[in-house]
């Protein structure tokens, strides 16, 4: 029988460059459709192109976290596998959201990403496909500075302290929904800059770690799929987030059963969703904070990645010219 090569060399040597191959081609695949109006077609093009290039790779790749369960998507549903090596490959686990930003691609708005984040096996949280509240923050504070059983007012006074300003100094993160009005006037009445995004929460969580970036801290509730991923970035880059399940109704609660969670309201930290090595990807398809988008010009397309790896810290961005792309 042949053995199989040891996870974490493959993630080092053969992997992280590879992830950004994958992200490319869904993140070009979906560019073709910015500010075209089309949600679906977007998409659709995203997950076709990440696919393909997840089924080049020569691993036994499972996909964790994907397009929703097996009866609601055709492709890249929880559960496929994916890899070239599904015999003798490193068994692999993927989270993935080829295209993070529907709606921002069909309106060519900002920080739409395709997105990739692979572990060793069981290295992911699988997290149903609810909504997840999220605190983070990003590197430099003392473990423990943010703590979602703690009120909003409470957490933003711990990072005013810990960052050595006044609360109302603190700029916050938010998606610009109706279900967070309390979470925005409560910012507010403490005098806390609050930047609003329309879409995009993974882009959202990581620019707590970006010193260029304004945001100190990210709250509110989006997509657990999406929290998995940023928790996977912020495990790479260093930071803190914790995310918590939230079930709107008995059918998202039979959900979380079939995944075998059964404490609905523990606190995730950023080790549960996100353990051991693991590499997050993403490539722009809309300019962004993050990354600048796919731009299509005359003789070439050209697209930025970023990549980095949990256990060595690194982070790489891939500026690449792509002068033979077809499509
Ligand atoms: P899609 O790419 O699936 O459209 O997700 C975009 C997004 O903004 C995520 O970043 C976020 O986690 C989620 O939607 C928020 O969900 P909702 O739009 O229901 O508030």
């Amino acid at each position: 029988m042949l053995q199989r090569p040891h996870v974490s060399h493959v993630l080092d040597r053969v992997l992280v460059l590879e992830m950004v191959r994958v992200t490319e081609a869904a993140a070009v695949a979906a560019s073709k459709w910015i500010g075209r109006g089309d949600n679906d077609s977007a998409d659709a093009a995203a997950v076709e192109a990440m696919r393909a290039a997840l089924n080049e790779l020569p691993f036994d790749g499972t996909v964790v976290i994907g397009e929703g369960e097996r009866d609601e998507a055709p492709m890249l549903y929880i559960g496929e596998k994916v890899g070239s090596a599904q015999d003798s490959g490193p068994k692999i686990d993927i989270a993935l959201d080829p295209l993070e930003g529907t709606t921002i691609t069909a309106q060519a708005g900002p920080n739409a990403l395709a997105v990739l984040a692979i572990a060793e096996e069981g290295g992911l949280l699988h997290a149903p496909d609810v909504y997840m509240e999220k605190l983070a923050v990003g590197p430099g504070y003392p473990l423990g500075t943010i703590d979602l059983s703690r009120s909003t007012s409470e957490n933003i006074r711990a990072v005013a302290a810990a960052k050595g300003v006044e609360p109302g100094d603190i700029i916050a993160c938010v998606l610009d929904r109706p279900r967070h009005e309390a979470l925005i006037a409560e910012l507010r009445a403490l005098g806390c800059g609050v930047k609003l995004i329309p879409d995009g929460d993974v882009a959202g969580v990581i620019a707590v770690t970006d010193p260029e970036n304004i945001v100190d801290i990210y709250l509110g509730s989006g997509g657990a799929p999406e929290g998995v991923l940023a928790a996977a970035a912020l495990r790479c880059v260093g930071g803190q987030m914790q995310g918590r399940l939230v079930f709107r109704n008995d059918h998202e609660v039979a959900r979380a059963h079939r995944w075998g969670i059964t404490d609905l309201n523990r606190i995730y930290s950023l080790e549960d969703m996100a353990s051991g090595d693991c590499i997050f990807a993403a490539t722009g398809v809309t300019d962004g904070s993050l990354l600048s988008g796919v731009h299509r010009g005359k003789s070439c397309i050209t697209t930025e990645s970023i990549v980095m790896r949990a256990s060595s810290g690194t982070v790489r961005r891939v500026t690449a010219e792509h002068h033979k792309w077809e499509g």
